[in-house]
């Protein structure tokens, strides 16, 4: 008790950026975090500048935080770039967005290299224009055999998308007779998951004051802890990243067991 007390006394750091880093290492670091990286728009519409102005600022902080994530030893950081219901925003908005990755990717993909950084994707990549595309396979490719962080975009990524999709995999399955209703079970539905290959986030991030998932991985963060900021993208930076997993570090994860006992 007295040792989670002094935990929380000393939790907001005052500590130099390279001193905190070395402080969260010794701890629990969240193998999976995720982020909704919110409030591109705001942050321009309080500079009076075009929304777009804030999605590119924001594409600096998907640099920073991708640093300092691999610098952490965090094994995944799955980015929410743009939902299946972005659809709904101005063209001009979402033709900028999809220019994004491959602004991003051009800039960055060098460091991510050297970095030792894999780009994935989740999402329905076939919708996206063929440009998005090139510039998403072409980091995909070049970064395969690397083994550091995985930096996983989730772009025209739906939740409930995803479900559907993976209810028909299954539906077929059964069909065809490959399996029975009965060998569905919590991994078989996992594995058709367009996460299949990850381990559930530890902790989601969304930043920019909103409170709620956005269709943002519903099965996955089942019990994922959350963090909420009013701390708009663009200005989310380090500091910004290691308050979220102090706070993380400070959490008693129980899986529905009893203190001390969770296990994942
Ligand atoms: C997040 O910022 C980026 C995307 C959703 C693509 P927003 O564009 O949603 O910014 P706000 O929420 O309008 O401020
Ligand atoms: C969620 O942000 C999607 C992304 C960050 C890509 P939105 O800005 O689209 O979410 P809502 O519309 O405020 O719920
Ligand atoms: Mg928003």
């Amino acid at each position: 008790m007295l040792e989670k007390l002094f935990r929380k006394k000393t939790r907001v750091s005052s500590g130099s950026l390279i001193e905190r880093i070395a402080n969260v290492k010794c701890r629990d670091i969240p193998a999976h975090v995720a982020i909704i990286m919110d409030g591109n728009g705001r942050w321009a519409k309080q500079r009076s500048l075009p929304r777009i102005a804030g999605h590119h600022e924001g594409m600096k902080t998907v640099r920073k935080i991708t640093r300092i994530a691999n610098e952490l030893g965090i094994k995944v950081l799955t980015l929410y770039a743009f939902s299946t219901e972005n659809w709904k925003r101005p063209k001009l908005e979402i033709d900028f967005l999809m220019k994004l990755p491959g602004e991003f990717l051009t800039t960055y993909l060098p460091e991510l290299i050297e970095q030792n950084v894999k780009v994935e994707m989740i999402g329905n990549f076939d919708e996206l224009p063929n440009h998005t595309k090139n510039s998403i396979l072409k980091a995909m490719e070049e970064t395969k055999g690397n083994n550091g962080l995985t930096l996983n975009f989730a772009m025209n990524y739906g939740s409930r998308l995803e479900l559907v999709e993976a209810v028909k995999e299954i539906a077929t399955l059964i069909a065809d007779q490959s399996i029975k209703s009965d060998d569905i079970n919590e991994s078989l539905i996992e594995s058709h998951l367009m996460t299949a290959h990850l381990t559930d986030p530890d902790l989601l991030i969304r930043t920019s004051g909103e409170v709620r998932l956005s269709n943002f991985m519903l099965w996955q963060l089942a019990y994922s802890e959350f963090s909420f900021t009013d701390v708009l993208w663009p200005d989310f930076d380090e500091k910004c990243m290691l308050n979220a997993i102090e706070e993380f570090q400070l959490r008693n994860r129980r899986f529905g067991s009893i203190e001390g006992e969770g296990k994942a």
